[in-house]
């Protein structure tokens, strides 16, 4: 029981640390007016991002942890789809944010001598911010299936 109890504590303090920064990820790049605060928004968001890719693989673990210390959950359909989910959002990372966030890199790092926004750089934010969107709308749908359990 205590390893049980252990692990639970250990998925909520990942899911608050790990998804609570991933969810407010676009709004700190948003009110940005000028080239230098959007380069820093963009400094925020990459330091934000390591308690993600902490606090993801914190839940991933702690969350199969516990099916392997209740093993009747390998047969409950809201964790299977739950990690099914999850599997699928953190494919997401290399495979879909990643290609579209390095424009958005090279952009930042290539513009010289201005302040003004290159209007390029929102072209290529709404493509990934929908994707992003995406993600976050999975992980609340993960969330309800945790807490709800509701097959
Ligand atoms: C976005 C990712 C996730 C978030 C935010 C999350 C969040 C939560 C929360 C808040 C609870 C507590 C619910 C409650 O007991 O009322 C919970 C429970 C649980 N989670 Fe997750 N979770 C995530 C991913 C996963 C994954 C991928 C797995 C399986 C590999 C998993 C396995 C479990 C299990 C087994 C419980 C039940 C603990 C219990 O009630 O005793 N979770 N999760």
């Amino acid at each position: 029981m205590f390893w049980y109890k252990f692990l639970v504590l250990l998925h909520i303090l990942s899911a608050i640390l790990g998804m609570g920064p991933g969810f407010i990820m676009i709004y700190i790049v948003t009110k940005a007016t000028t080239l230098t605060e959007l380069r820093h928004a963009y400094l925020i968001r990459n330091r934000l991002h390591v308690f993600v890719m902490v606090g993801g693989t914190l839940l991933l673990l702690s969350g199969l942890g516990l099916g392997v210390l209740n093993p009747i959950y390998f047969s409950a359909k809201w964790y299977i789809i739950s990690l099914i989910l999850f599997l699928i959002a953190f494919a997401f990372g290399p495979l879909v944010l990643s290609p579209r966030s390095k424009p958005i890199k090279e952009l930042l790092n290539n513009t010289m001598n201005t302040e003004t926004i290159p209007e390029q750089y929102y072209v290529f934010a709404r493509k990934l911010f929908f994707y992003e969107r995406i993600e976050n709308l999975i992980f609340i749908t993960i969330i309800v299936l945790m807490v709800l359990k509701p097959f």
